[in-house]
């Protein structure tokens, strides 16, 4: 019998668990044309919302594009992927293709391989001088397409943030920016982690994007809908877990979505009929052995003051890290040292700031960190 748990890659079937308020929301935007912007930390299920949305929404007259910058590295790259993804994504077959190619270049003349899988191999190039002058071309592709077929189309970015890395990313979304607020039948969905660069984005009122959309953050699935899910799969395969014992999985894991699954994943295979505490032991310290690689990896790029932050993070300090008493225990020097150290780990990703309170992002982490370090 396969695990009912999946962790790793997208859901949008069978492993996908409520949502409904977000499904709802992100759906009517799709439908409404309003552009989104989606935001989470790291594997809180963004990816798997958007699956899902779209293969709710996706028709013949509403097509979908889906791009993930995270392979991305450059502005060329982008558009390359842009063209081919759109082109892909409103055509059938590689005739339709190769005629959208004829048809909608005017001043930059695509370069289009084709391998033995079509579906797979088919891509488009450009030269870089050529689009360099023509970039807004590829940018209205999808809108003259959409315009041309009668169709709409939504073009999904996932891990957005990304665009960071190429060498010119203001001028890049100012490009972006000034060509999609005109587009009529194209909509876009931009999502990724690390909240505080997707922040500075999209609410920042100097950079290009501000109040492009309905900013959406995406929260925890509730506990409840976790202890159902999580009693329901393992019945419907033929084992069993009660109520408390599934809200335990939930609440170590402090609801994030990916590790609900994998220490469920993990109960379920030390279970062979009945789910019990001492089970339930054994499988978080699974866990943190299967991660621990990772963390060690992490712990050991911190520096020693780094270190004693998180120190007091897990000793319960959520607030007021720099005021004296804290800063004489832990040793951090003066309150400018405080705030250095903070944001070199929120850099990092390790820790987030939630209405003025410090905590750990990922709750794993937290828990072999006070099991391992302190
Ligand atoms: N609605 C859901 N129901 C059940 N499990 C979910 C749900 N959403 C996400 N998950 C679990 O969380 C994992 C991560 O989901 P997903 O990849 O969609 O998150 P993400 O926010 O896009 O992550 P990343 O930051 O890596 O891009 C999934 O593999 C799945 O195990
Ligand atoms: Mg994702």
């Amino acid at each position: 019998m396969k695990s009912p748990f999946l962790f790793g890659r997208t859901v949008s079937a069978e492993g996908f668990t409520n949502r409904v308020k977000e499904i709802k929301r992100l759906k009517a935007n799709f439908i409404h044309q309003v552009n989104t912007i989606l935001i989470s930390p790291r594997r809180w299920g963004k990816s798997s919302l958007v699956k899902k949305v779209s293969d709710e929404v996706k028709s013949r007259a509403i097509r979908i594009v889906q791009i993930d910058l995270l392979g991305i590295r450059s502005e060329e790259e982008f558009y390359k992927v842009l063209a081919t993804e759109t082109i892909k994504a409103t055509g059938n077959r590689l005739e339709e293709w190769l005629h959208a190619c004829k048809t909608f270049f005017k001043h930059i003349t695509p370069k289009i391989s084709v391998g033995s899988n079509p579906v797979e191999d088919f891509e488009i190039s450009f030269e870089w001088h050529e689009i360099e002058k023509n970039y807004k071309e590829i940018l209205q592709l999808p809108e003259m397409i959409a315009a041309a077929k009668k169709i709409r189309i939504i073009i999904c970015i996932d891990e957005f943030q990304n665009l960071a890395v190429f060498r010119e990313p203001l001028l890049f979304q100012k490009r972006l920016r000034s060509e999609w607020q005109h587009q009529q039948r194209v909509n876009y969905c931009l999502y990724g982690s690390q909240h505080h660069m997707m922040m500075e984005l999209f609410e920042r009122q100097s950079m290009p994007f501000y109040k492009f959309g309905d900013v959406m953050y995406l929260s925890r699935i509730d506990r409840a809908e976790w202890i159902s899910f999580i009693v329901d799969k393992f019945r419907e395969t033929g084992k069993k877990i009660d109520a408390a014992h599934a809200e335990s999985i939930a609440q170590t894991v402090q609801d994030h979505s990916y590790y609900v699954q994998q220490l469920s994943h993990i109960v379920w295979l030390n279970t062979e009929k009945v789910a019990t505490t001492e089970i339930l032991e054994n499988s978080v310290n699974d866990l943190l052995e299967q991660n621990a690689i990772l963390y060690t990896r992490d712990t050991e790029e911190l520096s020693t003051n780094q270190l004693l932050f998180l120190k007091a993070i897990a000793e319960g300090v959520h607030k007021g890290l720099s005021s004296i008493k804290t800063i004489e225990k832990y040793r951090f020097g003066t309150s400018a040292n405080v705030l250095k150290i903070k944001h070199a780990l929120m850099k990092k990703e390790l820790i987030e700031e939630r209405g003025g309170n410090v905590y750990f992002i990922d709750p794993v982490y937290e828990l072999w960190f006070r099991k391992f370090v302190i």
